[in-house]
């Protein structure tokens, strides 16, 4: 069969738009064979969230969050240290049995803030590592809620974040203060500086005394 120059080149760009395509689909299976770089999280976010928390006796207590968080290597140390906040409503991790919110504070000090209540939960203990992913193992991409994620684990921690934003936590899971497990699902991350005031104990209140 005789073909036209015309149809040649025809032939030719179609052969080249496959090989090109077949490059390509190559190039992004071996990409996700390396593990992506690990998130760091951001010097300041809030975020909502939908929390599952199981406690001792395996009972799930679904209620909703706010999440703050603010980093800041301005300390004595020079070393990155985390405020956080978390506003739970519905659900106390066993304190502030009665109440329908309350307020964990992680600064320094683990304290549990509700009406009534202001108490020390936990010594000596910092927000979580901005970088606390640095050692984990990426299991691979899969899907939560439509969004395409990579999945980490991290001793009895695991994560999920966005594929082509991993500044974006999509799913937390492990255990938290009394619970065993935890999965806690975030909306979208806004990343800001936070007010250092939404880390501030009550006034005229005192929070020394270790939770009953
Ligand atoms: C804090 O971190 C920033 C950004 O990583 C860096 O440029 C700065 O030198 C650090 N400051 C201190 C006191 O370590
Ligand atoms: C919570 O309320 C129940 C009754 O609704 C009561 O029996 C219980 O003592 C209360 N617990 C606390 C810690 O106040």
């Amino acid at each position: 069969m005789q073909l036209t120059l015309e149809e040649h080149t025809t032939k030719i760009s179609h052969m080249l738009k496959v090989i090109i395509l077949l490059a390509l689909v190559t190039f992004a299976v071996c990409e996700r064979e390396t593990p992506p770089s690990r998130p760091l999280w951001p010097d300041g976010f809030r975020t909502q969230a939908i929390i599952t928390a199981f406690d001792e006796n395996n009972q799930p207590h679904a209620h909703r969050s706010l999440f703050y968080y603010a980093y800041t290597n301005k300390t004595a140390s020079g070393r990155w240290q985390g405020n956080e906040r978390h506003d739970h409503f519905g659900y106390c991790y066993g304190w502030a049995l009665n109440e329908s919110s309350c307020t964990i504070l992680i600064t320094q000090d683990v304290y549990i803030i509700a009406r009534n209540l202001c108490c020390i939960a936990m010594p000596g203990n910092f927000g979580v590592p901005r970088d606390w992913l640095k050692g984990a193992t990426w299991l691979g991409i899969e899907q939560i809620h439509g969004r395409t994620v990579d999945h980490w684990y991290s001793w009895e921690h695991e994560y999920w974040s966005e594929v082509d934003e991993p500044r974006n936590g999509v799913r937390y899971s492990g255990p938290n203060f009394k619970t065993p497990r935890q999965f806690t699902d975030y909306d979208a991350w806004e990343i800001a500086p936070q007010d250092p005031h939404l880390f501030d104990l009550p006034k005229n209140t005192d929070c020394s005394q270790p939770c009953p």
